[in-house]
C-alpha cells in the first residue's frame, strides 16, 4: 500500500515536470531535413528560437498555450492537495479531492493536445517540407495517459 502510494507519488512528480518540460520547450514538430522546430511559442526554424509563428489559426494556438498551463497548475494543485491528505485525512478515506483535480488536469491535456493535434501537428501546417512529432508531443501524449491513471488511482485508493 504505501509502495503504492509512493509509486504513485513520483508517477505524478515526473507528470509534472513532463508537462512543464513539454510546454515550455518548443519542439512540437520537428523537420526531418534540418534541426527545425516549432513548439507552443517559438520557431526555432533560423538557428535561435526567437522566430514567431506564423500559423493561420491563431486562435486555435493560444487555446493549446492556455490549456497546457492550466493542466500545469491543476497537476500541481492536485499533488499539493495529495500531500496534505496524506498527512492530515482520516484513514480509510479516499483521496477524492487529489484524484478529482488531477481529472480536470487529464481534460485540460486532452483539449490542448487535441487541438494542437488537429490544427497544427500535421506537416503542412508548419512550412517544413518533411517533418515529425517532436519529444514535447510525445511527453504531451505520455502525461495524458499518466494524468488518467493517476486521477483513477486517488479516487480508487483508501487511506490506510
Ligand atoms: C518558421 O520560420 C520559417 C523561417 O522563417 C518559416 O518559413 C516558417 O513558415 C515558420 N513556421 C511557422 C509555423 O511559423
Amino acid at each position: 500500500m504505501l509502495v503504492l502510494l509512493a509509486g504513485i507519488f513520483v508517477v505524478h512528480i515526473a507528470t509534472v515536470i513532463m508537462l512543464f518540460v513539454s510546454t515550455i520547450a518548443n519542439v512540437w514538430v520537428v523537420s526531418d531535413t534540418t534541426k527545425a522546430s516549432v513548439g507552443l511559442w517559438k520557431n526555432c526554424t533560423v538557428g535561435t528560437c526567437d522566430g514567431a509563428l506564423e500559423y493561420a489559426h491563431e486562435d486555435a494556438l493560444k487555446a493549446v498555450q492556455a490549456f497546457m498551463i492550466l493542466s500545469i497548475i491543476f497537476s500541481v494543485i492536485s499533488l499539493v492537495v495529495f500531500v496534505y491528505q496524506l498527512f492530515t485525512m482520516e484513514k480509510g478515506n479516499r483521496f477524492f479531492l487529489s484524484g478529482a483535480t488531477m481529472l480536470v488536469c487529464w481534460l485540460c491535456i486532452m483539449v490542448g493536445v487535441s487541438i494542437y493535434t488537429y490544427h497544427y501537428a500535421g506537416g503542412q501546417q508548419t512550412f517544413y517540407y518533411r517533418s515529425h512529432h517532436g519529444y514535447c508531443f510525445i511527453l504531451t501524449w505520455i502525461c495524458f495517459c499518466f494524468s488518467f491513471i493517476i486521477g483513477i488511482l486517488y479516487l480508487v485508493l483508501r487511506k490506510k
